[in-house]
């Protein structure tokens, strides 16, 4: 039996990580930026989460959410003291796109409404709903396509309010900084009037932070910055440094009935471990706080290096536009000097990296990018 061959792939095998750093099989030390897709939030083989991790397994790994789980609440208690969102409730799955699904999802249960408002470059996820909110038509497939999702300009507030204007709107989904769409930092006023314009019609305000959030801007939801709540948060990637498990954290206004979401393997006992080893790790070691001081130094320095268009982000989240000559940076970052970046089109270099990353290894990034680009304009 073959892979179904879907993902384009480096040839390189990595076999071990510790830290912020991954070794392939041949022995080689990889400087890791990308957290294999902003999902590395404490580190590959964190200690902490290993042992969590480890005891659960020795305990129970799985039971179904017909039985009580402790693990649950706590999971639930403490999310919602780091995140400063106590009174809202928890919702556990498995992924992103089902986040993304069931927060869709509720919004359309609560208010009896359909339309969704989305914007351009958005990505959402590929499951029915989340993707049908994903500005991508490469990935909808006939099945998903539908019109009640409106996709409307980034950070346009005429555009919005016209669409309040002539739809019933259940939900506006947006992502506080889009990621695949190329790092793209959501302003605050447009993101208060998202806020101003559901109190008005009633509508949900869903906060996409499966990328964003989990403490990778320096606050728990990057949508923070705006300084106003949304009705649903949907999270994943970071949640689990690795292990797949995703959620929603909902208003205390949104309220629950029996059978409205569901799932299988959402809450598992292991699923919650490896979250809360997460969430401890964050606290106890204050790493929003050093995402934004890493994460700030960075975006200093790249701002500096004269070819570089634009130095997008917040974070640990940051985008690095270059012009269509230097297309070819990321990979002999990766080649020449062995450090894994993420990428979005066209010519973003994206830096996802675990948010105790340290200052030593953002300066060897910094020592690195800047022979590339010197060996780029000699070339030139
Ligand atoms: C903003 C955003 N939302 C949703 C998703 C989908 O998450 P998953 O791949 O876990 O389904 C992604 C994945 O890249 C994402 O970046």
């Amino acid at each position: 039996m073959n892979l179904f061959d879907v993902y384009p792939i480096n040839p390189i095998n990595i076999v071990k990580g510790v830290g912020s750093l991954v070794y392939d099989d041949k022995g080689t030390e990889y400087l890791d930026l990308y957290g294999g897709h902003a999902v590395i939030s404490i580190g590959h083989t964190n200690p902490h989460y290993v042992k969590r991790l480890e005891d659960q397994l020795h305990q129970i790994g799985f039971y179904s959410n017909s039985i009580e789980i402790p693990l649950q609440k706590q999971l639930a208690e403490k999310l919602g003291k780091v995140s400063g969102k106590e009174d809202y409730q928890l919702f556990l799955c498995n992924s992103g796109a089902e986040a993304n699904e069931n927060a869709l999802k509720l919004a359309s249960f609560y208010n009896g409404k359909k339309k969704i408002i989305a914007f351009r470059k958005a990505f959402h996820g590929r499951t029915s709903l989340a993707v049908a909110a994903t500005d991508n038509p490469k990935i909808v497939a006939p099945v998903n396509e539908t019109d009640n999702v409106i996709f409307l300009p980034w950070c346009n507030e005429a555009a919005l309010e016209q669409a309040f204007a002539e739809n019933e709107i259940s939900s506006v989904i947006i992502e506080g900084i889009q990621g695949v769409g190329g790092i793209q930092v959501a302003t605050e006023s447009f993101l208060q009037k998202i806020r101003s314009l559901c109190d008005e019609h009633n509508a949900v305000f869903i906060a996409d932070s499966v990328q964003c959030g989990y403490g990778r801007t320096g606050k728990f939801y990057s949508h923070d910055f705006a300084g106003v709540d949304a009705d649903i948060y949907s999270m994943a990637k970071g949640m689990g440094n690795g292990f797949p498990i995703g959620a929603i954290s909902i208003s205390p206004k949104i309220k629950p009935a029996y059978g409205m979401l569901g799932t299988t393997f959402g809450g598992n006992h292991l699923a919650c471990a490896a979250a809360l080893a997460v969430l401890e790790e964050i606290e106890q070691n204050n790493l929003m706080q050093n995402t934004a001081e890493v994460g700030g130094y960075l975006i200093e320095e790249l701002k500096k290096f004269e070819q570089v268009k634009e130095v997008r982000g917040r974070g640990l989240m940051i985008g690095i536009e270059l012009p269509e000559e230097l297309a070819h940076v990321r990979k002999e970052l990766l080649n020449k000097h062995h450090i894994f970046t993420g990428e979005a089109k066209p010519n973003v270099v994206r830096l996802l990296p675990a948010l105790n990353l340290t200052k030593a290894h953002a300066d060897q990034f910094l020592t690195a990018f800047a022979a590339v680009l010197k060996s780029a304009s000699v070339t030139a």
